[in-house]
């Protein structure tokens, strides 16, 4: 049988996690994070990629690459949320479900966080958790596949 593969992207300014505001985001660094997305995954049996990248089109590649290998991906898309047309076109054309992740609540915070433009082709959005959102938005996959 194929291993399950799953993949976790992050986008723009999520690298400086830990010491970006942290009263907003936390104090947990991205690698702190992507540790516990790794032993989560290894326990399971699970196969995961974790990719962060400033770039657009770096996450949109990555998408492309791994379409008929993934079966299902969590992406924190930073910023690009919220401007990004091409990876909502991106992740409608994935043939997995693709869960929207953001560590604080953009409801409670400035307008232009209030709109995701890779809402309405998402599986389901969990944001407001900080970091453990990652493993919460990671076993919301499990649950649905
Ligand atoms: C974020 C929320 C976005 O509005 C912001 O641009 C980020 C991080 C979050 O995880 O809370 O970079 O996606």
């Amino acid at each position: 049988m194929k291993e399950k593969t799953y993949a976790v992207l992050n986008g723009p300014n999520l690298n400086l996690l830990g010491v970006r505001e942290p009263h907003i985001y936390g104090s947990q660094t991205l690698e702190d994070i992507e540790e516990s997305c790794l032993s989560w995954s290894e326990k399971r049996g699970i196969r995961l990629l974790w990719m962060q990248s400033n770039s657009e089109g770096a996450l949109l590649d990555f998408f492309h690459k791994h379409r008929l290998l993934l079966s299902g991906a969590v992406i924190n898309a930073g910023a690009y949320t919220h401007s990004s047309y091409a990876l909502r076109d991106c992740i409608a054309a994935m043939p997995f479900p693709v869960v929207e992740l953001h560590l604080s609540n953009t409801a409670a915070r400035e307008e232009f966080r209030h709109v995701s433009r890779i809402a309405p082709v998402v599986r389901g959005r969990i944001e407001g958790f900080g970091g453990a959102g990652y493993l919460l938005a990671l076993e919301a996959l499990e649950r649905i596949l």
